[in-house]
């Protein structure tokens, strides 16, 4: 088995080879989180990699955290999906659709409203790509109100499918909602959605289960970052909750679990002393896709020694739209640099 050699996810979904494009913010969505005909083909010149994970998409316009991400609950953005699907499809890609709601970390400047969390809680310090705006108090969704969540996501799955997507990831990582209910920092709730490992985690897992119902558990994917305190304070134990999450997911069939962080170098007391991908592979038992900071030989070397099943590279495609060609041809790659963020190409 090599990088370059199929994977069969499951019954529905075989990739050409095991390299995945990582979700990739890039704020290019028109004014109204419409996907472009320039974002199209920035996703269809890098469509030789087996699977392409779209950037994080809101799922309602309280999600928004940041500008010109786009959106997948209107029409329009439905239809500025379909070109993007389809031009992956033409150069015989894939993609899944990476639906996300940032919680505590949106912001009214973007939104109108005060941001929601699991509890009254805020993030510390200014917004990016803002002028100083700092962040603001989340107000707590009522039970209620997260059970309409849960049906948002799930009505984002379904407009995922009709826009043509192969699937979709649910964006589990990086301190946004969906992480903000997993960590005791963030949820504080006192109903069925909090006050232990199993209520902290049932937001995720009612989520993964009504979108897998929904559009087919061969479908549903999450991505998760037990390591990462991204937009979070470390609170102690947080593991075991992760711990029994990706127990609970071994039961759901679903088509992987990916590993959201920026480096898969370091190695985390909190997990066991060992490294992020460790953690999780050694709990999940389905298609793992590890992330953060691979290269070709990296890649290589986990596939080989069956670390992962999956390898997702980023900032590399970001700076090689050829990045497939390149790797199987020997090339040298150009090195990413923050200044390529300014353009789409
Ligand atoms: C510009 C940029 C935007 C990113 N946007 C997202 C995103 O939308 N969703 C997500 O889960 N991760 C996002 N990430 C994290 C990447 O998916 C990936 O985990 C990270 O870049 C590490 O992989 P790499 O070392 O191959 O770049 C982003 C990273 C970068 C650099």
């Amino acid at each position: 088995m090599t990088i370059f050699s199929p994977s069969q996810l499951n019954n529905s979904i075989t990739l050409a080879n095991r390299i995945v494009m990582a979700p990739l913010t890039r704020c290019f969505a028109d004014n109204d989180l419409v996907p472009t005909q320039l974002i199209a083909e920035y996703y269809a010149r890098r469509a030789k990699v087996g699977l392409i994970v779209s950037e994080a998409t809101i799922i309602d316009p309280l999600g928004q955290g940041y500008p010109n991400t786009p959106g997948i609950y209107t029409k329009k953005q439905i239809e500025g999906w379909k070109k993007v699907t389809h031009a992956v499809h033409e150069k015989g890609g894939k993609i899944f659709c990476q639906l996300w709601h940032c919680g505590r970390v949106a912001h009214s400047c973007y939104t109108q409203e005060e941001p929601v969390s699991a509890s009254v809680t805020s993030w510390h310090g200014k917004v990016p790509r803002t002028k100083d705006l700092e962040y603001e108090m989340a107000r707590e969704l009522s039970t209620k109100e997260v059970k309409k969540l849960i049906k948002k996501y799930t009505k984002a799955a379904k407009n995922a499918i009709k826009a043509g997507f192969d699937g979709i990831e649910i964006h589990g990582a990086n301190g946004y909602l969906i992480d903000q209910f997993l960590r005791q920092d963030t949820n504080k709730r006192t109903d069925k959605f909090g006050g232990s490992k199993k209520g902290r985690s049932r937001f995720a897992l009612e989520i993964v289960k009504a979108i897998s119902r929904a559009i087919g558990p061969d479908r549903t994917a999450i991505r998760l970052s037990p390591q990462a305190y991204v937009h979070l304070e470390y609170t102690k134990d947080d593991e075991k909750t992760y711990k029994y999450l990706l127990k609970k997911l071994n039961r759901l069939n679903i088509a992987y679990v990916h590993l959201g962080a920026f480096s898969d170098h370091y190695t985390f007391d909190y997990l066991n002393n060992g490294k992020a991908s460790e953690y999780i592979r050694k709990y999940y038992k389905g298609n793992f896709i590890t992330c953060g900071g691979y290269d070709v030989n990296s890649a290589k070397e986990a596939i080989d020694e069956n670390k992962a099943d999956l390898v997702a590279i980023g900032r590399p495609l970001i700076a090689n739209p050829d990045y497939m060609e390149k790797i199987k041809n020997n090339q040298d790659l150009v090195e990413y640099d923050m200044s390529m963020l300014a353009k789409l190409y």
